[in-house]
């Protein structure tokens, strides 16, 4: 099972990937595969890679940096244009948000980027608190012990959520029938 994971920062290596480093870290040692995708630039070649991947993927962790108390622009522009492309494959893979701030616009941060996932009929994961880390720099986010412990939660809870899924896909339990989506339009 593989877990596709989003780095909405323009930033390779920072605080977001750091975050993401540790669930990647915490899933391998439950047998779960992962990879962390560059999403900090929305250019559509960049989002058309990554929405090949979400073909093969079980599940997707989606981070962001905190701009001005919201996700960044770019993960923002990437999603709009990833869930055109690779919607209809992460219908009901489980989904989580994470977010990394200097210090405030986390819960703001998650709210946006969670709607993605309850589009999409993703269950979503949740750790021992909402999915934050605090940090400038990836070495101030190491020493946000309760973070780094959040991440660690959020990768054990994604683990037993996809090995509950496949026990229960093994049983025979098949995925909900579609229904053809009904639009209103709010007319009639
Ligand atoms: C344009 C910009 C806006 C930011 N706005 C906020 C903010 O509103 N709140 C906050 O706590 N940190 C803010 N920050 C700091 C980043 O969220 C923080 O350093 C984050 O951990 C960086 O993650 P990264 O290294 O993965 O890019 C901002 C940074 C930038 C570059």
């Amino acid at each position: 099972m593989k877990v596709l994971m989003l780095n909405g920062s323009p930033r390779k290596e920072g605080c977001t990937y750091t975050a993401l480093i540790q669930i990647a870290g915490v899933l391998e040692k439950n047998g779960i595969e992962s990879e962390i995708f560059q999403a900090g630039t929305p250019e559509l070649e960049n989002v058309r890679a990554a929405a090949e991947k979400m073909k093969e993927a079980d599940a997707l962790i989606v981070g962001s940096p905190v701009y001005w108390a919201s996700p960044s622009g770019q993960i923002i522009e990437f999603m709009d244009k990833f869930c055109s492309l690779a919607g209809k494959d992460m219908l009901l893979k489980p989904a989580a948000a994470i977010a990394s701030a200097r210090r405030a616009g986390t819960t703001a941060t998650l709210d946006v980027l969670l709607k993605y996932f309850s589009f999409h009929q993703m269950p979503i994961v949740s750790s021992n608190y909402w999915n934050m880390v605090h940090g400038n720099t990836p070495d101030e986010v190491l020493q946000d012990k309760e973070g780094i412990q959040i991440m660690h939660v959020l990768g054990k809870n994604m683990a037993w959520l996809l090995h509950c899924l496949e026990a229960g896909k093994n049983a025979g339990i098949s995925k909900p029938e579609s229904e053809e989506k009904v639009k209103t339009n709010f007319i009639r």
